[in-house]
């Protein structure tokens, strides 16, 4: 049983460390990240990913930006694409039991830090992650990411529009305008964008107004 805590455990104290030195409400964000974790585990992989696996017709190397908990990272995998998993954070190793480990490559490092190989991917799937980079590397992050997709790959995820709550008071947060997203994209084929504003609340619970872009391109 131990052995099952102790990972949980050291993962949510480097979450709260990590969400320090980053966020502006530690205390509360990582209350969300934690349930969001606990969450996103066990629901179903990401709708959007299911829209862009349509454009692709036989599954090569992919990599999950912003992996969390796996649900997309785990379709991927059952669809036999090989899968790079990027994250920030400790992976709990619960997470993985069961996965085809030649599959799966989990790799623990910032979006910013990340050496992105050229030309190598079929699928960049980003869903809700990239907006958590800072402003000052998201331009460089967001061209890295589309210079690694092989001619004809799909890149997918989402955006965070500028009337998004977190933008008041999440400097560490990157947000866009609709031009912005548009200028982002301008190297691809855009096969979807599609602006969403609506309030509701976080996975967590906590009410939010929310105001998103969902995109799927094709290089
Ligand atoms: C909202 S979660 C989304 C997780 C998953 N894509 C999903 O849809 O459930 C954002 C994820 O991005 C990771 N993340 C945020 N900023 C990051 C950064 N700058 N570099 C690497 N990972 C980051 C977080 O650790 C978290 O797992």
């Amino acid at each position: 049983m131990s052995s099952l805590i102790s990972p949980l455990v050291t993962w949510r104290w480097t979450l709260l460390a990590s969400y320090n030195k980053t966020m502006d409400s530690p205390k509360e964000t990582t209350t969300q990240w934690s349930q969001y974790y606990a969450i996103t585990q066990v629901q179903p992989p990401s709708p959007l990913l299911l829209e862009a696996l349509e454009y692709i017709s036989t599954p090569g190397k992919a990599i999950d930006i912003g992996s969390g908990a796996l649900k997309d990272t785990k379709l991927l995998i059952e669809k036999s694409f090989d899968v790079t998993a990027l994250d920030s954070e400790p992976l709990p190793i619960e997470l993985t039991v069961g996965l085809d480990s030649s599959r799966f490559h989990p790799v623990m490092t910032s979006f910013a830090s990340f050496d992105f190989p050229a030309s190598k991917y079929c699928l960049a799937n980003a869903m809700y992650s990239l907006p958590f980079n800072p402003p000052d590397s998201f331009n460089d992050v967001f061209a890295r990411i589309v210079a690694s997709l092989r001619p004809g790959g799909v890149f997918c995820g989402n955006l965070f529009g500028t009337r998004d709550q977190w933008q008041l008071d999440r400097p560490r947060m990157t947000f866009h305008t609709r031009e912005q997203v548009m200028t982002l994209l301008s190297g691809l084929e855009t096969l979807k964008l599609d602006e969403k504003e609506w309030d509701g609340s976080t996975a967590a619970g906590t009410p939010k107004h929310w105001h998103t872009f969902d995109f799927i391109a094709k290089k």
